[in-house]
C-alpha cells in the first residue's frame, strides 16, 4: 500500500538490457503516473520530447522579452501544456534524468517564474483599469486553475486538522494576489505578503479593486516572525527556487509558527518539474516540519501540494 508521501512503487528493478536508459538511483524529479501503453508510442518517445523541451527553451532563452505577448504567450502555453499532459512514467523518467536537461533546468525554471511575474503584473493593471474588475478578471488564463487548486487545499487542509482553517498567512502572494484571495473567498481570514514591492503595491490595489478584505505587505519569507495567530501558513511554489532555499524558507517558518498548527508548501511532480522546484519530502526537505499529505493533481491543476504539522 502507498503512504501519502511515497512515489509510485518502485518498479521491479529491469535488467540492464531493458532499460531504454541508463538512470541514476534517485532523480530529483520522478514521474507519479501509472505505467499505461502509450496511445500514440510517437508522441511519447522521450528523445522527441526532450527535444521539444530542450527547443522551447531555447526560444524562451532566445525571446527579446517574457512579457505577456503572442510569442511569449504561445511559448508558455505549449510549455505548460506539455508539462500537464499524461504521459507513461518511464518516458517521463528517461526525459527528466537527461543530462543536458537536469543542467538547464534552474534556467527553465527562473524564465518560468519571470515569466509568470510578467503574466501577473499585465492582468494586475488590466484589472485595475477596467470598469468592471471582476468581469476583467474572469478572462485571466489560469482564473480556474487557482480556483481548483485553492479549493483542493483548503479541503485537504481542513480534512488533516482538527478545524477548518480560520486565520491564514499567504507567503509569495504576487501581482495577483488570486491564491490568497480565493483562499479568504472559503471564509479565511488571510493576510499575504511578498518581498517584490511592486507585488505588495499591485496585489494590495487589486484585492481593493476586488472588494476582497485581504492585505498584501511587504515581507520577505526569511524576516518573518512571529506566526503563533496562524493556523495555516502557505508557501508560493516560487518561493525558494531551489530545494535548499525552499528547506530553508519551510524551517523558517516553522520555527515562527505555534506546535500544530500547519504549513502546505506548493510544489509539482512529473513534467510539472520543469516549471517549479520539487519538494523532496522524503529526504527532509521540509525543513523539520512533519509530513501529513502530498497531493499531486492529474488534471490542468499544474501544482502538487504538501502538507505538514509543525511539531510539538
Ligand atoms: C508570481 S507569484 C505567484 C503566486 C500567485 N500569484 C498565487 O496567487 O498563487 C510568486 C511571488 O512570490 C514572491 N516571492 C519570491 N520569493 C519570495 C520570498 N523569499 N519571500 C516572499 N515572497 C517571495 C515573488 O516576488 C512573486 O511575486
Amino acid at each position: 500500500m502507498s503512504t501519502p508521501f511515497d512515489r509510485p512503487a518502485a518498479r521491479p528493478a529491469r535488467s540492464r538490457a531493458e532499460r531504454p536508459l541508463d538512470l541514476p538511483s534517485r532523480l530529483p524529479v520522478r514521474a507519479c503516473t501509472p505505467e499505461r501503453p502509450a496511445a500514440d508510442a510517437g508522441a511519447h518517445a522521450p528523445a522527441a520530447l526532450l527535444a521539444e523541451i530542450l527547443a522551447l527553451h531555447d526560444a524562451l532563452v532566445a525571446a527579446p522579452t517574457l512579457e505577456p505577448g503572442p510569442g511569449t504567450d504561445a511559448l508558455f502555453t505549449r510549455l505548460v501544456g506539455l508539462a500537464v499532459a499524461p504521459r507513461p512514467g518511464h518516458v517521463v523518467d528517461a526525459v527528466l534524468a537527461d543530462p543536458e536537461l537536469t543542467g538547464r533546468l534552474p534556467d527553465l525554471r527562473a524564465r518560468c517564474s519571470a515569466g509568470e511575474y510578467a503574466l501577473e503584473r499585465a492582468w494586475a493593471r488590466r484589472v485595475l483599469a477596467a470598469d468592471d474588475p471582476a468581469a476583467a478578471l474572469e478572462r485571466f488564463p489560469y482564473l480556474q486553475n487557482y480556483r481548483d487548486l485553492t479549493r483542493i487545499e483548503y479541503h485537504a487542509v481542513a480534512g488533516h486538522a482538527p478545524l477548518a482553517p480560520r486565520r491564514a498567512l499567504f507567503v509569495g502572494a504576487g501581482p495577483l494576489p488570486l491564491s490568497a484571495l480565493l483562499l479568504a473567498r472559503h471564509g479565511v481570514t488571510v493576510d499575504a505578503v511578498d518581498v517584490d514591492a511592486e507585488a505588495v503595491a499591485l496585489g494590495d490595489a487589486v484585492a481593493r479593486a476586488l472588494g476582497d478584505d485581504v492585505t498584501v505587505r511587504e515581507g520577505d519569507v526569511l524576516d518573518l516572525d512571529d506566526l503563533a495567530d496562524y493556523d495555516l501558513v502557505c508557501v508560493a511554489a516560487l518561493v525558494g527556487l531551489d530545494p535548499d532555499a525552499k528547506t530553508t524558507a519551510l524551517a523558517h517558518v516553522r520555527a515562527q509558527m505555534r506546535p500544530g498548527a500547519t504549513v502546505l508548501a506548493r510544489s509539482a511532480h512529473s513534467l510539472r518539474g520543469l516549471l517549479y522546484p520539487v519538494l523532496d519530502v522524503a529526504d527532509d526537505g521540509l525543513g523539520g516540519l512533519e509530513p501529513l499529505a502530498v497531493l499531486h493533481p492529474h488534471t490542468d491543476v499544474v501544482n502538487s501540494v504538501v502538507l505538514a504539522r509543525v511539531p510539538a
